[in-house]
Order: C-alpha cells, then sequence, then structure tokens
C-alpha cells in the first residue's frame, strides 16, 4: 500500500497522475488539514510535522511513501531512517523527478512555490545539478487560500503579483512547485499566456510506476485521512476522483 503525505489537497494532483498510469494501487493519504498550510511554517516545525505524517502512514500499513508535499522536502534529506522504522520502505519526493525532466532541455525555467520550497532551495541546487539556472519566486498566499476555497478573484490576484516580480521574457517555462497549484490550473494559464505549465505531478507517478510496479499490487482502493474537516478537501477529491469509491476519515 502506497502512503501519500501533504498538508492537505494538494497531494490529490499527484495521486490523480498516480492513479491514471497505475490504478492498480492501494493508497493510504494523510493530509494534514489541521496544520495547513505548510508553505509559511519554520524548517523546524516542518521536520516535526514530516516524521508525524510518515509515521502516521507507517502505522496504517504504508509500504512506500510518496511526499506529494514540496515544502517538506528540505525535511525528508534529514536521517528519517534513524527516527523512524522505515526498514526498506521507499520514499519518494518531488523534487527530483521534477528536475530529471528538464535533463536536456534549453527552456528558460520559472519556478513557482511556497515561501518553503523557495526559501529550502532544493529546486534551484537540484536544478544546477543538471547545469540549469532557475528563477525561483514564493506566491506565499496561495496554497493557503485554495484550501480555504477563496475562489478564482483572490487566486487570480495572488498568482497576478508574484509573477510581476518575474520579468516575461526572462522564462519559457512555468513550473508549478506546489501540489495545490494545478487545482488552480486554469488560473494560471490565464496569467501566464503563452508560457508552457508544467506540473511535475506525471514526472513523479511515472517514478513511482518506475520504482514500485509490480511490487505494489491492490485493488485500486483509497482512503484518505485528514486531520480535521475540510470541505474544501472533500469537494477537490470529489472532482478529481468523481467515478472511485474511496473513505475520508477526519481525525478530529
Ligand atoms: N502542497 C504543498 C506543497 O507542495 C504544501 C503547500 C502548503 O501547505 O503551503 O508545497
Amino acid at each position: 500500500m502506497i502512503g501519500v503525505f501533504d498538508s492537505g489537497a494538494g497531494g490529490l494532483t499527484v495521486l490523480k497522475a498516480m492513479r491514471d498510469v497505475y490504478p492498480s494501487i492501494d493508497v493510504v493519504y494523510f493530509g494534514d488539514t489541521k496544520n495547513a498550510p505548510y508553505g509559511m511554517r519554520s524548517r523546524e516545525e516542518l521536520s516535526h510535522l514530516t516524521v508525524e505524517g510518515i509515521r502516521f502512514l507507517l502505522e496504517h500499513g504504508a509500504t512506500a511513501i510518496v511526499s506529494a508535499c514540496n515544502s517538506v522536502s528540505a525535511s525528508l534529506v534529514l536521517s528519517l531512517y534513524e527516527v523512524l522504522p522505515l526498514g526498506n520502505v521507499p520514499l519518494i519526493e518531488m523534487v527530483g523527478p521534477c528536475v530529471s525532466a528538464f535533463k536536456g532541455s534549453r527552456e528558460r525555467i520559472a519556478l513557482c512555490a511556497t515561501v518553503a520550497t523557495v526559501e529550502s532551495g532544493m529546486y534551484r541546487d537540484a536544478f544546477r545539478m543538471i547545469g540549469k539556472d532557475v528563477t525561483a519566486f514564493a506566491i506565499p498566499e496561495l496554497a493557503g487560500a485554495i484550501e480555504k476555497g477563496e475562489g478564482e478573484e483572490a487566486y487570480e490576484r495572488y498568482i497576478r503579483t508574484a509573477l510581476a516580480q518575474v520579468p516575461p521574457d526572462l522564462c519559457d517555462v512555468l513550473v508549478l512547485g506546489c501540489t495545490h497549484y494545478p487545482l488552480v490550473l486554469d488560473v494560471f494559464r490565464r496569467c501566464a499566456p503563452g508560457k508552457r505549465i508544467f506540473d511535475p505531478a506525471e514526472a513523479v507517478a511515472e517514478r513511482v510506476l518506475n520504482d514500485l510496479w509490480p511490487r505494489e499490487m491492490g485493488y485500486g482502493k483509497t482512503d484518505f485521512y485528514i486531520s480535521s474537516e475540510s470541505a474544501q478537501f472533500r469537494e477537490f477529491a470529489a472532482r478529481l476522483f468523481p467515478d472511485a469509491a474511496y473513505t475520508v476519515t477526519v481525525l478530529s
């Protein structure tokens, strides 16, 4: 069973891409809606929440982990294997598969993400390893606004304000470095006309298939756990998985 972890609804976009290429997996998903958004939290807080999230997934039967949260990527370089009974449980995160997808590309890349992700420098460093410089900028309010369902007008304002810092001729492709952002893909398209918009979810899903097939074989079932009630989470899950049977358990 694959354990998927995010601060809330963002990981649903990654799960959707995983299901598209690898339908037979069983998934236990933990969305930490009580502590979302993560992107404004300190490195210490994120490390603690990451350990607790992954511990929860292991206790609920996960035999592989997908961290569908960019904001905690820096915490994953911690010695998680020292702190948690991970054994031989593989851990797949967002940054590596995303950056690998640009090997050999000549496109100029801008990356938008949460404050935590941008400040961690994880993407910048990983892109440098393949010889690419990226312009990274934060959209501080956006993930939280999506969790709360503030609406398209607010999303557009946040995106336009952040994009104004990036000269339009500086990039060919805009990478969505936060898994919440594809939930408002249409708004990004409106705000960045003429740019290719890249959602890393597909690259992560390919990595999952490549690394975990055929070891992870199940019946296609999904159990969602959220740490506090969230109408938004339920709405996004219904939108992305209209035909799927799944359970949602609220933990508090
Ligand atoms: N969706 C997560 C990410 O990719 C977390 C966003 C947040 O909670 O601020 O970074």
